[in-house]
């Protein structure tokens, strides 16, 4: 975990696509400093997630759990991991040294990501092929990206893929979740093809269209996005309605929205792989249960996945090192099993 490395600071307004005449030394350098960023924002997310487990359980979770009471099947992948149990929480401190980084970040997302963006985003993402390839093919590009940049990187990104796959396989969940977890960070691809910057990769989302919750990170930041004072957008529900779904609802675009999308329309994953995908970075929904008021009750359902999911990806990475060509087989398989056409539209 990059938190006290200070030496790759995001420049702001620097964007990290491949423009025109960009060199490939250009490129690894931006995905570099998008992988440091990465993990700073996941430090903060696994702080926020021990501090939270540390205090107590919430209403909310309490009543999920009741409602999965009796439910034998459910109770199978739902259950906690017992990998994770004694997971000691973190200082303040290192969240303190963190907040530089991650804080301009923030500021950048939450200022440009609009509702405008957030429409022309979809736009472009529906209207062209950016790439044709294999699932692998595209973890293996992922992956590229960091090898070429700096060979002594601490965790690639296959290696965060297979470190949650495999957690999740150690505890015999089932197939189509130890998939989720090869695949959930895949859409990072967009470093590649159509970003315009940090802010439209990584981060934590969340709904644009209606008023920003103050249970999102650095709330304070909002102010200067054009949406905060629209007044079609800075109701409580803004353009949504009450209990509309989250179907409905335009959730920042980034690399969780991008391979939602992939995978709903190139895989056979049922709906919680797909929502743990799609929902994994939305923290302030699966931690904070802010827009509660716009869930259905499908979206209750979906929230027991997303939490269940969320704690592989936030504890999974560790030191232990996988032979990524000894795992290959398990994983092609699996792979296979769950998208029938093996070039996939990117
Ligand atoms: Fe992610
Ligand atoms: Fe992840």
């Amino acid at each position: 975990m990059s938190i006290t490395d200070t030496t790759h600071r995001v420049s702001k307004p620097e964007s990290v696509v491949s423009k025109p005449g960009a060199t490939s030394a250009d490129k690894a350098r931006n995905g570099k400093i998008l992988e440091k960023l990465e993990d700073d924002v996941m430090a903060v997310n696994q702080l926020r997630g021990n501090i939270k487990r540390t205090l107590s359980s919430c209403s909310l979770e309490d009543e999920l759990a009741k409602a999965n009471e009796g439910d034998e099947k459910e109770k199978d992948w739902y259950e906690e991991s017992e990998q994770y149990k004694d997971i000691d929480p973190k200082s303040f401190r290192q969240y303190e040294l963190a907040c530089d980084r991650v804080k301009q970040f923030y500021e950048e997302q939450h200022e440009k990501q609009t509702v405008a963006y957030n429409i022309q985003a979809r736009i472009n993402f529906k209207t062209k092929t950016r790439a044709r390839m294999s699932i692998w093919e595209g973890l293996e590009r992922l992956n590229k990206l960091l090898d070429d940049s700096d060979p002594d990187t601490e965790l690639s990104q296959i290696e965060h893929a297979l470190q949650t796959a495999e957690a999740i396989r150690k505890d015999k969940k089932p197939r189509w979740f130890q998939l989720v977890g090869l695949i959930h960070d895949l859409g990072k691809l967009l470093y590649f093809f159509d970003s315009k910057g940090q802010w439209d990769v990584v981060g934590d989302t969340f709904p644009v269209g209606c008023k920003f919750s103050k249970k999102i990170i650095f709330p304070e930041s909002f102010k200067t996005n054009p949406d905060f004072l629209n007044p079609l957008y800075n109701t409580k529900y803004g353009i949504y309605s009450k209990y509309c779904g989250l179907d409905k609802v335009m959730l920042s675009w980034g690399h969780d929205e991008y391979m939602y999308h992939i995978a709903k329309g190139s895989s056979t994953l049922p709906p919680e792989a797909l929502a743990m995908i799609r929902y994994h970075s939305f923290y302030p929904w699966h931690q904070e249960y802010a827009y509660s008021y716009l869930m259905n009750e499908h979206d209750k359902e979906m929230l027991k996945a997303v939490k269940t999911f969320n704690t592989y990806d936030l504890y999974s990475k560790s030191d232990q090192h996988y032979n990524v060509e000894e795992l290959k087989p398990y994983y092609l398989e699996l792979i296979d099993e769950f998208f029938p056409d093996k070039i996939i539209d990117f």
